[in-house]
């Protein structure tokens, strides 16, 4: 019997609901089809974004949305973006299929997306091939509140009072596809473009995020943070308010990832491993920036993660469309428990990306729609949102192959305003169900519901059985002295809420 230890007096920190952010670049059909149709569409919108996905990503309340990449981002003109659209400049969207992207979607659409979500917007500049007053002007453009050259040009467009841009990132994977810059590159050029991030709102400022590492690239950190932090006057905290990370998970190589559904039980523990590989990277890196901020006032913001496989037999290479399984939902699952473990550090996080690309939560196919085994563990999760983490310990064992073993399970809890508990576990065995015994150190369980999702391993839902995986209640528990008893399958993800008396 596996041990759960949870002490709710014990505050850990406060689990921001950007945890659970997500991303969406110009690439494939994320943007066109997945997320914007157009006004003209046949297919149900309002003001050209489909009312069906949306729909769906309310449930899961999306807290944060990226836009507009990604490499994209570092090759996107927002001047070309706005304005009448038949106006506006055709490109080629030359790092994701070479397709002409017209520039339909800019910023007022994205503006218009976040509204309808009613989530906060991150807007991701571009450092590598945009000038420091581009930048500076779409901060103008976004954000100023009065008589400006860029504020007089939002009004001409129709949007005469400004947004709110929550965070803004200067640059994205700059150290590859957003400049191939060196690391001491990078930090001077990110002190110079993140002086004309303007905070035209002082009571609510642009949270600025610096590009970060990609995977185990300690040293980048290292040298970015130093070369951000040499002290000038008026320094505030390396100048910025986050540090990105990036680290997909590929359980091939680069050239041949392996497939999204047809798996073995080997390249499933591969795939465990190369997410649980998060936790190591969250500490490492985490352990750098406590030297250089060592009251944690800069967040780290994991703001691409996710699984990303070879791409769906007959779909364009480019386009990174691939299906999703109960795998995914494992990955999604013990991933989301990571952060929240590691939430004093962890501000953000946005699982890439959110329709028809990579580790998606919602796939389209003309006017139909599913929702992923992911988008069910979004579902799950979300009662984490906004709540305090609290002490909780589990004894596992490792599993898998010797050079791939990973804990047996996961978990994290959490208490919210009401005085509720949410634990969260993940099982990634793929032949063993764990007995737990759960018991609290302070407080007795009221009555505790359940929810899980489980299904064979590679359980998928398609266009033709959009519901084949899905979450169920789950009652299989007895209480005990100081809390429940349980077995927690093989490959599911479970959730319990209990109310403390
Ligand atoms: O998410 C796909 C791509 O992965 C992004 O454009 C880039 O930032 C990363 O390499």
């Amino acid at each position: 019997m596996a041990k759960l230890y949870i002490n709710p007096s014990i505050r850990k920190g406060h689990i921001n609901p950007e945890l659970q952010g997500h991303f969406s670049e110009h690439l494939g059909r994320c943007i066109y089809e997945g997320l914007y149709v157009g006004e003209d569409s046949p297919i149900p919108n309002t003001n050209g974004i489909r009312n069906d996905v949306v729909e769906a990503l309310r449930e899961i309340h999306v807290p944060v949305l990226r836009w507009p990449g990604g490499c994209f981002a570092d090759e996107y003109h927002w001047k070309d973006g706005i304005g009448p659209k038949e106006s506006r400049k055709k490109m080629i969207n030359t790092h994701w299929g070479g397709v002409v992207e017209d520039n339909s979607f800019g910023t007022h659409e994205f503006m218009e997306l976040c509204r309808q979500l009613g989530c906060k917007a991150y807007v991701n500049g571009n450092l590598g091939s945009g000038t420091v007053q581009e930048m500076s002007e779409w901060v103008e453009y976004m954000t100023f509140d009065g008589v400006s050259p860029m504020a007089d040009l939002r009004a001409k467009n129709g949007h005469e009072k400004p947004w709110h841009v929550d965070y803004f990132g200067v640059g994205n994977e700059s150290w590859g596809c957003g400049g191939n810059m060196l690391p001491e590159q990078y930090g001077m050029e990110y002190r110079r473009y993140q002086t004309y991030v303007r905070n035209y709102d002082p009571e609510n400022p642009v949270k600025k995020i610096a590009c970060g590492p990609s995977v185990d690239d300690y040293e980048w950190t290292e040298k970015v943070l130093e070369t951000t932090s040499r002290k000038v006057p008026e320094r505030v905290h390396c100048l910025m308010d986050g540090l990105s990370l990036h680290h997909y998970t590929v359980p091939g190589t680069w050239e041949s990832k392996g497939s999204a559904c047809d798996f073995t039980g080997e390249q499933w523990y591969k795939t465990m491993y190369q997410a649980w590989y998060m936790d190591e990277l969250v500490r490492r890196h985490s352990a750098i920036m406590d030297k250089y901020d060592p009251e944690g006032k800069i967040g780290l913001i994991v703001d691409e993660w996710g699984c990303w496989f070879d791409v769906e037999e007959g779909t364009n290479p480019g386009f990174l469309y691939q299906q999703n399984t109960i795998r995914d939902a494992l990955v999604a699952g013990l991933t989301l428990n990571i952060f929240n473990k590691h939430c004093s550090r962890v501000k953000m996080a946005n699982i890439a990306q959110m329709v028809n690309v990579l580790q998606s939560v919602i796939l389209t196919e003309g006017e139909k729609m599913l929702k992923t085994p992911t988008w069910h563990v979004f579902d799950l999760y979300q009662v984490h949102q906004d709540t305090d983490l609290v002490e909780s310990f589990l004894e596992t064992e490792m599993i898998g192959p010797e050079d791939a073993s990973v804990p047996s399970m996961t978990e994290s809890a959490s208490i919210d305003a009401d005085g509720v508990l949410h634990v969260t576990m993940t099982n990634q065995s793929l032949d063993a169900d764990y007995p737990v015994e759960l018991s609290l150190a302070t407080g007795k369980a009221g009555t505790v519901k359940g929810c899980i999702l489980t299904g064979e391993m590679n359980a998928k839902n398609t266009f033709e059985d959009p519901n084949h995986v899905h979450s169920i209640a789950f009652d299989a528990f007895e209480a005990t002295d100081n809390g429940v008893s349980f077995t927690l399958p093989r490959h599911s993800v479970l959730r319990l809420d209990i109310p403390l008396e």
